[in-house]
């Protein structure tokens, strides 16, 4: 057929194999996601601007290189771009079991179980094991802030993605949060280390929707999701379970 013809905005690429064409300065990872094509990430959202932290996202792109990270390396004309080679898959794993070294592995009781993305990328990646003991795990335990009516904030499940920090930033314009620490002590803070209910919070949850894991957790679901709240209809208004019961 036709060569399409290109407008100086747009460029076209090949991604593992399938044509594409995006608009100049559109990330290799949203650009992947046009033809199909989904990069495992943890620091990236659909809405918030790239970080290029956690460094999931690697891809190998030809005659280049290295591995650039894929939300924040922009589409070229005529690259040819592959994410999902051996060397990539062997990668993001090694980088998986780095995350989940760090973490709890409380993963049965956990609230976020189901519906957690580092649970899922440990599920994509392929992991199954661990090498590295598990002193990190349970970091920062002891930093539970509950101050919140709305959420909590569990610092032992922070992977420092920052999207919390951004989210807060980008969509609400609050400086509330920052991350402090080091290593195994890095996690979110509010304000100048107080609690969130001291700081600018203004609770408006952007930073609970973008939490990869429980680590920001709407106390409702908290609640719900343990079993001992389990629902009791004996009340004979309704079938709902709010847990009256009638004496
Ligand atoms: Fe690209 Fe995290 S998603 S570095």
């Amino acid at each position: 057929g036709t060569p399409r013809r290109e407008s100086a905005q747009e460029v076209t690429l090949e991604i593992d194999g399938e044509m594409v064409t995006v608009t100049a300065g559109t990330s290799l990872m949203r650009a992947a996601v046009d033809a199909g094509i989904k990069i495992p990430k943890l620091c990236a959202t659909d809405s918030l601007e790239p970080f290029g932290s956690c460094r999931l996202c690697l891809v190998e792109i030809e005659g280049r290189r290295g591995f650039p990270a894929s939300c924040t390396t922009p589409a070229e004309n005529g690259m040819k771009v592959h994410t999902q080679t051996p060397k990539l898959q062997q990668l993001r794993k090694g980088v998986m079991e780095l995350y989940i070294s760090d973490h709890p592995l409380d993963c049965l009781t956990c609230a976020a179980s189901g519906d957690c993305e580092l649970q899922e990328m440990a599920s994509v990646t392929g992991l199954r094991e661990v090498r590295y003991g598990q002193e990190g795990a349970n970091h920062c335990q002891s930093l539970k802030d509950e101050s919140n009516p709305y959420f909590s904030y569990d610092a032992s499940k922070c992977i420092v993605c920052n999207r919390c920090v951004r989210a807060c930033e980008e969509t609400q314009g609050t400086f509330a949060l920052t991350i402090s620490g080091r290593g195994f002590a890095a996690r979110v803070s509010a304000g100048q280390d107080q609690p969130f209910m001291e700081s600018e919070c203004v609770s408006c949850g952007a930073c609970v929707n973008v939490c990869p894991t429980a680590s920001l957790q709407e106390k409702t679901v908290i609640e719900l999701g343990q079993s001992e709240h389990s629902a009791i209809t004996t009340c004979a208004y309704c079938g709902v379970g709010c847990g009256f019961k009638a004496e």
